[in-house]
């Protein structure tokens, strides 16, 4: 697909379809044919709602909408003219229609190997007047970094299992610092490294594994020195079958999911230079397979973390917080301002919050509403949920410091964010529950199809832009 920006007239534009954003309930779609005099074939009116009411994200959605609509008229070219709102700058209209436009054609096709070429939509020019062309190129732009990103994240969680174990996603943080210019800088580290640091608790969830686990340490250096730094650690798990505690053959249907953290850590690096934050950023994934065998960790077993922490694993099915829990401890020996995870954690933060919105959890409040601000803009739903200390007591191990599932059924995104807390010691923090978004089983928006969404390469760069 090539999307361009075009300094212009829509009634002048060539296209088979031209699209402008008018009055109307909020997507609604009106189609005419092309007024007389012009080249187009169809004139595509989005309806944008009550003026009040608009924002970008009513914006993204209108423009899904009419993108869908126009591919429904069989044409292969389309131009649509940026709306003109006067309370919304320029560039940010240019570039949420742009994150749209490209959220909305991506697509993978790795494996389609017998689906037939059709006359399809393979051009789109989105329509500015010149003298806004400077303002509206920079925000169009900015799409395009942050959507290749998004993309390169969708891809990775899109991959089938049998193709993706850790070792891949080492190769995908080699590749990124060697296109880095030395601006990131990529260090792997093997079980037996692993070992030597202590990390039995992360260890313990690959060890039914015929591939090997593999932690992944990126680090990004901004230009000029900074004073701060901040760890953003994804949760890794490239299958997550349960291990012994196996999951129902409909629970693993879409498991190759949950590194849907790591795969949004990867993302995130890969434009990051575009991006250049003015801060140090740590990308941390302690990637491993969850498998069964004879090999595997066996509920009953007593592991120990980084930290000292013993953990009684119970259910092998919470394994997330068990690699997550020596990645936290490994981010905060590199003594950064905050750390952030962002992992497919709970099915019980799906059942909360529903699919499309990730729950939030944070010890420090002021990181708390940045990162709420960040996805508000970025247009990713989050929601922040309590780490209530009375619910301390119900991970609480008989035989060991802690246990890796709680002794209530309820509650169960809470007692694991109680977890994770063990291992941050008093860094503030911030863990993002995304296994609701970060996979959609049905279209997630106008814009946003079936599959991987790369849900928080958005947010994250939203805000990283915003430090100092
Ligand atoms: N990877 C799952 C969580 C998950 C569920 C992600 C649905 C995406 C969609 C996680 O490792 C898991 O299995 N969690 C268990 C925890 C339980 C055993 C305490 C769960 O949520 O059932
Ligand atoms: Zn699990
Ligand atoms: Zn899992």
């Amino acid at each position: 697909m090539d999307i361009h920006i075009v300094a212009g007239k829509l009634e002048e534009q060539v296209d088979d379809v031209l699209v402008r954003f008018g009055e109307g309930k909020a997507s609604e779609v009106l189609i005419e044919p092309a007024p007389v005099g012009s080249e187009a074939r169809f004139l595509l009116t989005i309806g944008l709602g009550e003026e009040a009411k608009v924002d970008l994200e009513v914006i993204r959605e209108a423009t899904g909408v009419a993108l869908a609509s126009a591919r429904g008229l069989k044409i292969s070219s389309m131009s649509m003219a940026l709306p003109s709102l006067d309370e919304f700058p320029v560039d940010e209209l240019a570039q949420a229609v742009h994150e749209a436009l490209l959220l909305a054609t991506y697509s993978y096709n790795e494996f389609k190997k017998m689906s037939e070429a059709k006359l399809k939509l393979s051009s789109i020019n989105l329509i500015v007047d010149r003298k806004q062309l400077a303002t509206a190129t920079k925000g169009f732009n900015r799409a395009g970094v942050l959507i290749s990103g998004v993309s390169l994240a969708r891809d990775l969680v899109n991959q089938p299992p049998n193709n993706l174990h850790p070792e891949a996603l080492v190769d995908v943080a080699r590749k990124i610092a060697k296109n880095s210019h030395d601006q990131i800088s990529v260090k792997i580290l093997d079980e037996a490294a692993c070992a030597k640091l202590g990390m039995g608790s992360y260890l313990a969830v690959g060890a039914g594994s015929e591939f090997p686990s593999k932690f992944i340490h990126l680090t990004y250096t901004p230009k000029n020195k900074s004073k701060q730094s901040f760890a953003i650690v994804g949760k890794g798990i490239t299958f997550d079958s349960g291990g012994l505690s196996l999951k129902p053959a409909d629970a693993m249907m879409t498991m190759k999911c949950d590194m849907g953290g790591a795969a949004a850590v990867l993302g995130l690096f890969s434009v990051m230079t575009d991006l250049a934050p003015k801060v140090t950023v740590h990308g941390i994934i302690a990637a491993a397979e969850n498998m069964p065998s004879g090999k595997a960790m066996r509920p009953g077993d007593i592991v120990t973390a980084m930290n000292g922490k013993t953990i009684e694993i119970l259910n092998t099915d919470a394994e997330g917080r068990l690699t997550l829990a020596d990645a936290l401890c490994y981010a905060v020996t590199l003594e950064p301002t905050a750390v952030v995870d962002l992992a497919t954690l709970t099915g019980a933060c799906v059942v909360a919050l529903g699919e499309e919105i990730a729950g939030l959890m944070s010890t420090d409040e002021d990181l708390a509403v940045d990162l709420l601000a960040a996805a508000d803009r970025a247009g990713e739903k989050l929601w922040e949920m309590p780490l209530p200390p009375r619910y301390r007591s119900l991970i609480e191990s008989d035989v060991a410091d802690l246990r890796n599932i709680a002794t209530s059924r309820y509650g169960g995104s809470l007692t694991a964010g109680l977890f994770l807390q063990e291992f941050v010691g008093t860094t503030p923090w911030a863990h993002l529950d995304i296994a609701g978004p970060a996979f959609a089983e049905r279209p997630m928006s106008s814009y946003l199809g079936k599959g991987g969404t790369g849900y928080a390469v958005r947010t994250l760069a939203e805000w990283l832009s915003q430090l100092r």
